[in-house]
């Protein structure tokens, strides 16, 4: 198959805000226990902290990771996981059926946060709480001093706020299965009245409206737009989720997923810009992605109710799914105008590209790597992939592209990137990519992950797939051309 790429300096889509590369982290599973934190494990440092761990976060380059929850928030009291350790409750997580022995909360999250040199996106609990306790957490972790909840943080240890500037409100508060789930209009007055709360208590900081838990969602769109209407003016972004898997067992569909995210985030946009226009604001609403990935392996996989930190939603990903990960996060570039957040979910154990054995080793999931190479070589802005190549039809869609592509330019650096999927499974795709005003840009890297069985996974003993390096690229002029294997996960890497 042969394949054109057109890329010039103007055609810009955006500035790549690098939140668009964050995780997630849930107290759920393994994640936080067993995960993040393993007080006892061989690599555990003072704070019980896993530094095998931290070692690959650093290495995703995540700079924001958004915490506790995902459905767990909707009961959490924050309250329970701070101060001495010994006085901290044990509770029933009614999200998950285990019990939350809340020995890592807050604090430990921040400290953590630090180590792994990344920020923290917060949640508060919108489902069986409120405004006042959403304040609360807000003036605990960001007011300096003198006040009940700021000073209550001194006496715990921490003399400095530690100055919270994004925060959740709530967690996909239209879903059956949230405890607290709400109606668009009760959760758009909620939302309204804790955003503005927190707002008062430090106008620094930014806020995120839940949007529906998925495209799949009933309410759909109509969520959107009432609870919009009603919180547009006191919040900066509205939360998207989406995940995907190859249920039918069909992978060219399963590619093709990528289609059906465009065409949600597009419509979220638009919804975004009907309540713009409706308000007659000037005002842009921006979107935070803030759950999407594979995950279907581990549905219904057994464990023992109310036990603590269980494995849950361990999904072992094959390399089909790497190169659905690779396209999804594409696609969120392609829309970077808008969504300034994304949060792969999860970052460790639960539905995540970092595996670890409780008490033993860790590996990379297949899904590390696109992840890896977008999130490090994918930074300052993102060109608009003006492609030709030939499309596909399946069983889900029609004129489906073969290849997913994407390119990035970071000035500073003097450096830019391709990024593409070629989902066919029988044909090599030559692709000539012209640099057209990227005067002496050359390519020095091709990276890919191909020839592998689409089923092919990693596990601790044998974590086999991984990146290779290929033949630097052929230039003539501003002409590159790059061979890409057939089901094929590519970065081209080009500077001055
Ligand atoms: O990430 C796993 C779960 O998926 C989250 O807790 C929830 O928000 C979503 O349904």
């Amino acid at each position: 198959m042969k394949a054109k790429m057109t890329l010039a300096k103007e055609f810009i889509i955006d500035k790549i805000d690098n939140r668009i590369y964050g995780s997630f982290i849930e107290h759920l599973g393994r994640a936080v226990y067993g995960g993040i934190y393993e007080p006892g494990h061989p690599s555990a440092d003072e704070d019980g902290f896993r530094t095998d761990v931290i070692e690959l976060v650093k290495e995703l380059n995540v700079p924001i990771v958004r915490y506790p929850g995902g459905n767990f928030v909707s009961g959490y009291r924050w309250e329970d996981g701070v101060g001495p350790v010994e006085k901290r409750p044990k509770r029933l997580d009614l999200a998950w059926g285990t019990t939350e022995p809340n020995t890592f909360g807050t604090n430990e999250f921040m400290k953590w946060c630090q180590k792994a040199d990344t920020d923290c996106m917060m949640a508060v609990n919108l489902g069986t709480r409120g405004p006042e306790e959403a304040r609360n957490l807000v003036e605990y972790t960001n007011h300096k001093g003198n006040s009940y909840w700021s000073d209550l943080r001194k006496s715990h240890g921490f003399e400095e706020p530690w100055g919270i500037k994004l925060w959740c409100l709530g967690n996909e508060m239209d879903g059956a299965w949230q405890m607290g789930a709400k109606t668009a209009t009760d959760y758009g007055r909620i939302a309204l009245e804790a955003s503005k709360v927190m707002k008062w208590t430090d106008d620094s900081i930014e806020t995120v409206l839940c949007g529906s838990s998925s495209r799949n969602s009933m309410t759909f769109g109509e969520w959107e737009a009432t609870s919009l209407g009603i919180a547009y003016d006191s919040v900066d972004y509205v939360s998207l989720h989406q995940y995907y898997g190859n249920h039918s067992d069909d992978p060219m569909s399963y590619l093709a997923s990528t289609v059906e995210l465009d065409d949600f985030i597009h419509t979220v946009i638009c919804v975004c810009d009907f309540i713009k226009g409706k308000k007659k604001t000037k005002k842009v609403m921006n979107l935070s992605f803030d759950e999407w990935n594979v995950w279907y392996h581990s549905y219904n996989a057994p464990f023992d109710r109310w036990s603590i930190a269980p494995s849950l939603l361990e999904d072992i990903y094959n390399f089909e799914d790497a190169l659905l990960v690779g396209s999804m996060m594409i696609t969120l570039l392609r829309h970077c105008d808008r969504i300034k957040i994304a949060c792969l979910a999860q970052l460790v154990n639960v539905i995540a590209p970092i595996f670890t054995e409780t008490g033993g080793g860790i590996f990379k999931q297949t899904i590390f790597y696109p992840f890896e190479h977008m999130s490090n070589y994918g930074r300052g802005a993102a060109l608009i992939p003006i492609l030709t190549c030939d499309k596909y039809d399946c069983a889900a869609y029609t004129d489906v592209p073969y290849l997913e592509a994407i390119a990035t330019y970071d000035e500073e650096k003097e450096e830019m990137a391709v990024f593409c999927v070629n989902k066919s499974m029988d044909d090599s795709a030559v692709m000539e990519i012209n640099l057209l005003d990227f005067e002496g840009f050359t390519p020095f890297e091709h990276i890919s992950m191909d020839g592998y069985d689409r089923k092919d996974e990693n596990s601790i003993k044998n974590p086999f797939v991984k990146p290779h390096a290929n033949p630097v690229p052929e230039a003539d002029g501003k002409i590159v051309t790059v061979e890409m294997k057939p089901f094929s996960w590519n970065v081209i890497r080009l500077r001055k």
